[in-house]
């Protein structure tokens, strides 16, 4: 059967979509999936770009086609200058035995331990917020995530090692940025500032990773945080991870986890500053449940209404707005189309979340989308702001855990406004957070007693 067409922009006769996908790929992506539907490809100068969007197109790609697919090399070839060989850069069989040995960590029994420190670090950054000051809230919950994660991954503070572990994954991630921009043509052995700074700060944190897990090792001590868990972890010959794997998975833990729960953060606050009314009934629900005492674990069943804000606000601005890229090993056939080995495949939340097809009034910030009865009735992979198959966000639990804590304990305390005179836009890199951060004041509220 000769398969069926794949509609989408023919753009320039020479190159292609460059220049509206460059301009802001998550719009093109979008407007893109609503103008041709189901499956769409475009070509990127001599590039041909698949874009899957029906849901059950995505779910038969990412479940089924599973094997068929690898990581981009394209992107492989950035992220792993610094992630190493780790559970996001890598497939097949080598992916299955790390992601078997890294999940105990990410284990919710594991994790709910770390609820304290959330709430704890979040209480102490509001320590230092006073009534009527103004600070930039991506930046603000970029360093309480950065806190949380050094925390939980290798028990440090950030005043200490903790703080140089962070700072050397911001550069490194943020060169990787640099190189996908310019698709990774700068050689590493130009004397180039970026190439120092990223050998130095692969050098210092390469150190610093190894120091610890050697002094580990050494004390055979579980801190119970998560690289104890790592490191204890076996498979089933009984064998644990090399010293070199258990760095490659820490940093992918703590440059994965950080980024994308604090654009989750500040684009929540941002929501709320525009809709009055839903963060009132957010204050309404922290006040009943909590009154003034620190949130736990136990509590985010009662939580209900903040974990509903949580996933809508991850609906209109999914942080990983498109997964990594994919390629086809071989020719890829869904409902009579092909995408053709060698073909290089997009699956972008951003562009489905936001698609009139899927959600109805899409733009509109409604967490009623996400109450219990009208959850059930969104489509698989219409909502994936974690991805899905096997390469699904081994963090998903904890990101949503941090995110409800952390948006409850500040919802409790302060409330947010947007300064003025700001134009909020999203800025779609590898993850994707508000283009010139976003400016907020803030208000002490009264503090309501005990329930
Ligand atoms: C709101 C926050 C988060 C979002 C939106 C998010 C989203 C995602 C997505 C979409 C993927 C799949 C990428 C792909 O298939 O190409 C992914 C993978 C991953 N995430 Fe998250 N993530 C979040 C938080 C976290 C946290 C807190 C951690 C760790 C503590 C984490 C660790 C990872 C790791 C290690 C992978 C790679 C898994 C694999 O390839 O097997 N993420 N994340």
């Amino acid at each position: 059967m000769t398969p069926k067409p794949i509609p989408g922009p023919k753009g320039n006769p020479l190159f292609g979509s460059v220049q509206e996908f460059a301009l802001n790929p998550a719009e093109f992506m979008l407007r893109n999936a609503v103008e041709y539907g189901d499956i769409v490809k475009f070509r990127v100068l001599h590039l041909d770009f698949y874009l899957v969007v029906r849901p059950e197109y995505t779910q038969e790609l990412l479940i089924t086609h599973h094997d068929r697919l690898i990581k981009s090399p394209r992107d492989v070839a950035i992220l792993s200058k610094f992630l190493g060989k780790s559970i996001l850069v890598t497939d097949g069989a080598y992916h299955k035995r790390q992601r078997k040995l890294v999940q105990p960590a990410m284990h919710t029994n594991r994790i709910q331990h770390y609820a304290n420190t959330m709430v704890d670090y979040t209480l102490r950054m509001l320590d230092n917020w006073a009534d009527g000051s103004e600070l930039q809230i991506e930046k603000a919950m970029s360093q309480l995530t950065m806190e949380i994660v050094a925390k939980s991954l290798f028990d440090a503070d950030i005043s200490g090692q903790g703080g140089q572990i962070g700072e050397a994954i911001d550069t490194l991630q943020q060169i990787a940025g640099l190189d996908f921009r310019v698709q990774n043509i700068i050689p590493d052995w130009l004397p180039l500032r970026r190439n120092r700074n990223r050998a130095e700060a692969g050098a210092t944190l390469d150190q610093l990773i190894r120091q610890i897990i050697s002094e580990r090792r050494a004390s055979g001590e579980d801190k119970g945080d998560l690289l104890s868990m790592l490191l204890l972890s076996e498979d089933e010959t009984g064998a644990r991870m090399t010293d070199q794997e258990a760095r490659d998975e820490a940093v992918t833990l703590f440059a994965a986890g950080h980024e994308t729960t604090a654009n989750a953060l500040s684009w929540t606050w941002y929501l709320l500053s525009q809709h009055p009314e839903i963060e009132a009934r957010l204050q309404a629900e922290v006040d009943t449940v909590l009154g003034d005492r620190p949130a736990t674990f136990q509590d985010l069943p009662q939580l209900r209404y903040t974990g509903m804000i949580v996933k809508e606000s991850l609906r209109l601005y999914p942080p990983a707005w498109v997964l990594n890229a994919r390629e086809a090993l071989e020719d890829i056939r869904i409902d009579g189309y092909t995408i053709p080995k060698g073909g290089s495949i997009f699956v972008a939340p951003y562009a489905v979340h936001r698609n009139p097809a899927y959600f109805a009034d899409p733009l509109r910030f409604d967490p009623e989308r996400f109450s219990p009865e009208n959850e059930k009735r969104i489509p698989r992979y219409a909502y994936f702001p974690f991805g899905g198959g096997p390469h699904i966000c081994i963090g998903n639990s904890f990101a949503l855990m941090e995110a409800q804590l952390i948006l409850a304990t500040i919802a409790q305390r302060v409330s947010l406004s947007l300064l003025p005179n700001q134009v909020v836009d999203i800025d779609p890199q590898v993850t994707m957070g508000p283009k010139n951060g976003v400016r907020m004041q803030v208000q002490m509220r009264e503090t309501v007693s005990q329930p």
